[in-house]
């Protein structure tokens, strides 16, 4: 179990309305009690914070907004205390344009040494006027800029983030030495930032050469390129040199389950975010079908499946699947499947996005390239009180991002307590979590037209999941209209909402039973 805090927003000690190291820190008991193995931090380092701070000037440093290394060194030290492990966010695809490697590439000339480790190329069209190629940045407009001596640099992201060369070995020698930086500082791993990006396509190809085929047909010239898989063999051998259970996880947004296993086989990284399953439609056949290719991809390389309905860049899932009693049909599913799950903070309190961010507080740079925001799942968390700043930190009540009105009966302290709550569900979930073991076998579900109590005949309904680990949990999921009987599936230990009168199980609710 797996917990991403972003930490601008998980609590604040200052009082300035922005999340801190120390506020992680201080809730460290919370997080203990919820009942997690890890905690994934997202980026904290010293960074201008214009893809809040996935955009880095220093690899090697804390922004002050965040704190000190003293800071990131307690929080690593009270975690172990607590038996949390903390991962990192390594971002090697790009850094900040205030990274000094970028500041002294600029001042230097056009095929200056300075320039090797980006991406620079002479524009095309008479005067250079053009960009190199037709690539487009994932956050809307050309993936190049032009600088004052008329050449262009790659930028897959924004303009702030230029994309590193991982053909200069300096690239590499300075990736290996920041892993070994956050290693020796007890960290027990990192998540990977587009770790289907490092590598491009010889000659930068334009991306209509990649669509007619003349490519890789799998995929754009800029991802998922064969050549990332070296840099991630580098990274496993740093990775088994150190003692205790070092790992990484990788984001890697790639066709097909078949490659994104690619990046977890014997010799590279030990997980990868499913984004299959969490772009699902909530449907039994398409969960199913991603379920069973998800294990047996993953399986097939002897790794982990991993489990994730939600990050810091996605709709948050209440709001996605369309009800408060969906996501916490999907938590249970999630939870009961074999292999790693991730819970992005604010998910057990089940915050639904925020939708009417006033444009001038959005700060994400994809809205300005593409109105596009994803800030309304990144609001600042609610602990306790009544009104913002909801126990966030100790000032004022404004946060870097304002929290709407009305969620004094999300917060912590609200939901604590509380059987119905959607904390409560997922410190229910996680607890019996921890004795669920082995295989996964799908069960028989029931007729939709039987009667209500009944045992369960085979598979009939294509609305209903249910499927046994070998521990004995049984988890049954309806997806359908209509109630669906739960009797033979065993004894009920946890159900994500109320049964019918009759014991049947709701549309949109899932239980976990003894078998
Ligand atoms: C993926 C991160 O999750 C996202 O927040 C960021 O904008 C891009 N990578 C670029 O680093």
């Amino acid at each position: 179990m797996i917990y991403q805090v972003y930490p601008r927003s998980f609590a604040d000690s200052t009082g300035d309305g922005v999340g801190d190291l120390a506020g992680v820190r201080s809730r460290l008991p919370y997080l203990r009690d919820l009942g997690v193995d890890a905690i994934w931090l997202s980026p904290f380092y010293r960074s201008p914070m214009i893809d809040g701070g996935y955009d880095i000037s220093d690899y090697r440093d804390i922004d002050p907004m965040f704190g000190t290394l003293a800071d990131f060194d307690a929080l690593v030290a009270d975690a172990g205390g607590y038996g949390l492990r903390i991962i990192v966010d390594l971002v090697p695809n790009h850094c900040s344009a205030e990274h000094p490697w970028f500041v002294e590439a600029l001042a230097a000339g056009a095929d200056s040494a300075a320039r090797r480790p980006f991406i620079f190329r002479p524009g095309r069209g008479e005067s250079g006027e053009e960009p190199p190629n037709d690539w487009e940045s994932i956050f809307g407009g050309p993936a190049w800029t032009r600088v004052a001596d008329g050449s262009w640099y790659l930028h897959l992201f924004d303009p702030s983030q230029p994309d590193l060369n991982w053909q200069h070995f300096e690239v590499h020698a300075e990736f290996e030495s920041i892993l070994r930086f956050w290693l020796d500082r007890g960290v027990a791993g990192f998540r990977v930032d587009v770790a289907h990006g490092m590598i491009k396509a010889d000659g930068l190809p334009d991306m209509r050469a990649s669509r007619n085929g003349m490519l890789d047909p799998t995929g754009t010239p800029y991802f998922d390129q064969d050549g990332v898989h070296e840099i991630y063999r580098e990274w496993r051998k740093i990775l088994d040199s150190y003692a205790g259970d070092r790992m990484a996880v990788a984001e890697a947004w790639v066709p097909s389950p078949e490659r994104m296993a690619r990046y977890v086989r014997a010799d590279e990284l030990h997980q990868a975010f499913n984004f299959d399953y969490l772009t699902a439609p909530w449907r039994a056949a398409d969960l199913r079908r991603i379920i069973d290719t998800s294990l047996a991809t993953f399986g097939a390389v002897g790794a982990p499946a991993t489990w994730v309905l939600g990050n810091h860049d996605i709709v948050r899932p209440v709001t996605r699947y369309g009800s408060v009693a969906r996501a916490r049909a999907a938590a249970l599913l999630t939870f009961a499947l074999p292999g790693s799950a991730y819970v992005y903070q604010g998910e057990e309190l089940g915050l639904p996005e925020v939708t009417d961010l006033p444009d001038e507080a959005k700060l994400d740079p994809a809205f300005a390239r593409s109105g596009v925001s994803r800030d309304g799942c990144r609001v600042p968390l609610p602990w306790s009180g009544d009104e913002p700043p909801y126990g966030f930190g100790p000032g004022e009540p404004r946060t870097w991002l304002p929290q709407p009105a009305g969620w004094a009966p999300m917060s912590v302290a609200a939901q604590t307590g509380d059987a119905g709550s959607m904390l409560e569900l997922y410190r229910a979930a996680l607890r019996l979590r921890r004795s669920v073991t082995g295989h996964l076998q799908w069960l028989d579900t029931p007729d939709p037209q039987g009667p209500l109590v009944q045992a369960p005949t085979a598979g009939t309904d294509p609305d209903v999941l249910a499927f046994r680990r070998d521990s004995g949990l049984v988890c049954v999921v309806n997806l359908g209209s209509a109630p669906v009987s739960l009797a033979g599936y065993g004894e009920l230990l946890l159900a994500s909402g109320p049964l019918t009168d009759d014991g049947g199980l709701p549309p949109d609710t899932a239980a976990w039973l003894a078998s």
